[in-house]
């Protein structure tokens, strides 16, 4: 039984499908990040070396227990790293859901996921749900390699490592989200209105959106790990409006100025 945050989830995992070349387990998350993603679906991994997440498994739970009730002894900044993975979320596909958490997420941070309870557990259920509906038509992440769910997840593994894991998981997915949000707006994908509304929410919950070792090498480096694990193109997924967004499949539309301005703004944005 794998009881705990998305750590001890990943080794649970990762130990169940070696033991005996698999012996049967069961997950109960009891952080925010643990019970909408790490919870939910069927990976485990560790690191290895220098490389995030390098060593992993496929390998499903036999049940996944979720309850709320845990998230009330989690430290104000577990749960703001929470919503990280949700807002991702929510701008990927859930209009909706961003208005909840505008409204919303700083109560339920106050109030340790208490307050209002009916949207704490509104919150988390379109969160799950929506990460089941993305995850079990595609369980072994290759049909296809597009994956909204990879929304946030290309800088940050690298980002993760560089800052010698100082950064969490979740403020790492902060700084990812508002780098591709920069990046969709320097396409011309997305308005500045909804580039100014992911980045504000951002901001409003004290999330990192720039760290000194965001740089331009750094995120040529991961578009490339992107490229070797999505399919041979970087499938990096850019917000086009609150609820929507697009796969870019060619790394070179990223031109060097387009990361270096961007990485200038953000640093400015976090001040
Ligand atoms: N396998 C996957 O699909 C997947 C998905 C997302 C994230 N992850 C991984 O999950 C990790 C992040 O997970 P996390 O944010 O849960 O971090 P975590 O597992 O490190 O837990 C954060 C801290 O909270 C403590 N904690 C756990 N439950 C608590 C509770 N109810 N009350 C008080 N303290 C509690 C833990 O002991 C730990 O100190 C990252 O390593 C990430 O790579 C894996």
């Amino acid at each position: 039984v794998g009881l705990g945050g998305g750590v001890c989830l990943d080794i649970v995992t990762i130990s169940a499908c070696l033991a005996g070349r698999g012996i049967a387990y069961i997950c109960i998350p009891t952080t925010l990040i643990g019970q909408i993603d790490a919870g939910i679906g069927i990976k485990g991994a560790v690191n290895f070396g220098e490389a995030k997440n390098h060593l992993g498994c496929y390998y499903p739970p036999r049940e996944v227990l979720i309850a709320p009730t845990f998230l009330q002894t989690l430290p104000q900044n577990r749960l703001r790293e929470g919503f990280a993975e949700i807002i991702k979320m929510a701008i990927i596909r859930d209009l909706k859901l961003m208005d909840l958490l505008e409204t919303y997420s700083l109560a339920l941070i106050e109030s340790q996921f208490r307050k209002p309870a009916a949207i704490a557990n509104e919150i988390l259920r379109r969160s799950i749900l929506m990460m089941i509906e993305e995850l079990e038509v595609n369980f072994y992440e290759d049909q296809p390699y597009e994956r909204l769910v990879d929304f946030g997840h290309t800088f940050s593994p690298l980002l993760e490592v560089a800052t010698l894991h100082k950064l969490s998981h979740g403020e790492a997915v902060s700084v990812d989200i508002a780098l591709s949000t920069v990046l969709s707006g320097k396409l011309g994908l997305i308005s500045s209105i909804h580039q100014k509304r992911i980045l504000d929410f951002l901001k409003l919950l004290e999330l990192p959106v720039w760290v000194p070792e965001l740089t331009p090498s750094l995120c040529r480096k991961a578009l490339h790990m992107a490229e070797l694990h999505r399919g041979g193109c970087p499938n990096l997924v850019l917000p086009t409006r609150i609820g929507e967004a697009y796969f870019l499949k060619n790394a070179d539309m990223i031109k060097d100025d387009m990361l270096e301005t961007g990485i200038q703004l953000l640093e400015e944005v976090n001040r």
